[in-house]
């Protein structure tokens, strides 16, 4: 047996509202997955907790997390599905999207009020 090939059974994470998904060996953290995969959909910082730039939310699957800064993800939030994909491990298929930034936000508010 050669090379490094996902496992058959390891879970998928999917990008909602899109037919993306990659699979992600166990020990692989979601944005490792990505990144092998070549997809952007989810940006790259620091890739240990800390940054927090790789936030999303998954909205369907089981996961477990690993070490994550609570100024990025406080407890509330990890309870509604957000987490950081470089600390993110899924356990089953799972969909997710990325967590809206500060600016989506910004954006957000302007394009209600105007
Ligand atoms: S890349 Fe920095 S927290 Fe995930």
């Amino acid at each position: 047996m050669t090379g490094h090939s996902p496992q058959p059974t390891a879970p998928r994470a999917r990008l909602v509202h899109t037919p993306h998904s990659v699979a992600v060996p166990e020990g692989s953290s979601l944005l490792a997955a990505l990144e092998r995969a070549g997809r952007r959909d989810v940006p790259v910082g620091c890739r240990n907790g800390g940054c927090g730039v790789c936030k999303v939310q998954v909205l369907e699957g089981d996961y477990r997390c690993g070490p994550m800064s609570r100024r990025h993800v406080a407890a509330d939030q990890q309870d509604q599905g957000f987490a950081l994909a470089c600390r993110l491990y899924p356990i089953s298929d799972l969909a997710f999207r990325p967590a809206p930034t500060p600016v989506d936000d910004l954006a957000r508010s302007r394009a209600i009020s105007s």
